[in-house]
């Protein structure tokens, strides 16, 4: 697994924690009404959950798993998903801080993200130059399809 899904896929499990443990502490103040003020934690656990850990999650497993380019730059040009991972995050924690325009921010920060993982990843969405050229795709006999299954 590259460096990189390792990074989102961490952050995502770190996220559905947060997520999860704000709003049991929302629920329980439901029940009980301990602590009014936990209300305030609500968009945390929305952004946790949506964006930080069920988002994340899905691109920390397409960046490894999408198709490949070739032996030498396999994933094209990884500053792009880069970008996503630090963007991402960034606006996750922007949006949450409590002043005009920063919920904002985030949001546009987390759309920016998304984007440069479209870009970045768009061209791994081809079949691989190898298995075009195998004989499993050649439309030929059963033997064929036996010889080259060790391919993608
Ligand atoms: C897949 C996981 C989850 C998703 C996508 C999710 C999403 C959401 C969303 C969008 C809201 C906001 C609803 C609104 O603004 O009206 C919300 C509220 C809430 N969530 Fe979650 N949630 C998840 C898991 C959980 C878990 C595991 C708990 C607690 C154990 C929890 C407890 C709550 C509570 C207490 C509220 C406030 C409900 C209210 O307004 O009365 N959520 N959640």
């Amino acid at each position: 697994m590259p460096r990189l899904s390792r990074y989102f896929l961490r952050a995502s499990l770190l996220y559905m924690l947060l997520g999860f443990t704000v709003g049991s502490l929302i629920l329980m103040q439901k029940a009980i009404a301990f602590a009014p003020s936990l209300w305030a934690w609500l968009p945390v656990h929305v952004e946790s959950v949506f964006i930080g850990w069920m988002t994340q999650f899905a691109l920390g497993i397409a960046f490894w798993i999408l198709p490949r380019l070739g032996p030498t730059r396999p994933r094209g040009n990884e500053i792009w998903s880069w970008g996503t991972f630090l963007l991402l995050n960034a606006g996750i924690w922007i949006g949450w801080i409590p002043v005009k325009g920063a919920a904002f921010l985030g949001r546009l920060m987390e759309s920016m993200a998304i984007l440069l993982f479209f870009l970045g990843n768009w061209p791994r969405l081809y079949p691989s130059p190898w298995a075009r050229n195998s004989p499993r795709n050649a439309k030929n006999t059963n033997a064929s399809v036996h010889q080259d299954s060790s391919v993608n």
